[in-house]
């Protein structure tokens, strides 16, 4: 096989990714970065290195597998999330940038209050985005990850360990709040919650690559709250909070069944596009 220049590979990546990338260049060399270990910047520094041919090899084999629209950070098996580099495999959900919308909203919130959560529930733990980023802002906090699919919670333990978290976390398997014992001073969670029918219609990248058990919440979507605002109660502490990320148009249905339950909101944000999507809740 002749050599391939660095320089050469990605001019023709870029041009090839521009079809389903919205950066080209930039995911051209972080799949550079993945298979040589060449950051952007010795990149830049040396563009005429030539590329293995077992790295070409699996760059043909990543181009292919993105240019059939699997997303980058599946690719990759990462994600960066709250400037946290995580690890993402199989079943975990890919998290999602508008998940850092409850996670600043959380921050933001528990700064008004006299004491920090000193123990945190994350229900739907996923790869645990939501619980790592909020130890990494509270060093003296521990926390529970739940979640009912035990692929997933291996990634969040590797991912607590990697953060160096481990010893500040437990990863249990469950049901929503079944079995869960004790008493926490904030639960955090970002369930599923696409209504069942709209899941066929979910863009194909979503529909292929994300486990539709992460994604579900059932005929209206709203099963996870019925169910977590009628339960949460028995494990908060007095005065502790309940922060839920919400789908598009649910902040009216969601309120309605956290008053119903005995909740009142205390805060909420939304996303870049001015929709709710993050709520704070705390028993009346
Ligand atoms: C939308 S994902 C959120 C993952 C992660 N918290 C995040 O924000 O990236 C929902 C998570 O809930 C989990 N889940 C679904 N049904 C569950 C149940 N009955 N009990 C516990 N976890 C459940 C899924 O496995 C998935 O990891």
């Amino acid at each position: 096989m002749a050599a391939v220049v660095l320089a050469a590979w990605l001019q023709e990546a870029t041009r090839a990714l521009a079809a389903v990338a919205d950066q080209p260049r930039m995911e051209a060399r972080r799949l550079v970065e993945f298979a040589c270990g060449w950051d952007p910047g010795q990149q830049i520094a040396s563009p005429d290195r030539t590329l293995s041919p077992d790295q070409c090899t699996w760059l043909a084999d990543a181009m292919q597998r993105r240019l059939e629209d699997e997303p980058l950070s599946r690719i990759l098996g990462r994600r960066e999330f709250w400037g946290l580099d995580l690890s993402i495999a199989g079943a975990t959900l890919d998290p999602r940038a508008d998940t850092e919308t409850l996670v600043e909203l959380v921050l933001d919130t528990c700064a008004k209050r006299a004491e920090p959560p000193a123990h945190i529930l994350d229900l739907g733990t996923g790869s645990g985005a939501i619980l790592l980023a909020l130890l990494s802002h509270y060093p003296g906090a521990t926390g529970m990850g739940i979640d009912q699919s035990p692929e997933t919670l291996g990634v969040a333990r590797q991912n607590a360990a990697n953060l160096g978290f481990a010893a500040r976390t437990e990863f249990v398997l469950g049901d929503w709040l079944s079995g869960v014992e004790g008493r926490f001073d904030l639960i955090v969670s970002n369930p599923p919650y696409i209504p069942t029918e709209d899941l066929l219609n979910l863009a194909r990248n979503v529909r292929e690559f994300d486990d539709p058990a992460a994604l579900d919440g059932g005929a209206d979507g709203l099963d996870f709250y019925r169910r977590t605002l009628e339960e949460a109660k028995s494990v908060l502490s007095e005065g502790g909070l309940l922060a839920l990320e919400i789908g598009v148009n649910q902040c009216q249905s969601v309120t309605e069944i956290a008053t119903g339950s005995g909740w009142r909101v205390i805060d909420q944000r939304a996303d870049l596009a001015g929709i709710p999507r993050a709520l704070v809740l705390i028993a009346c």
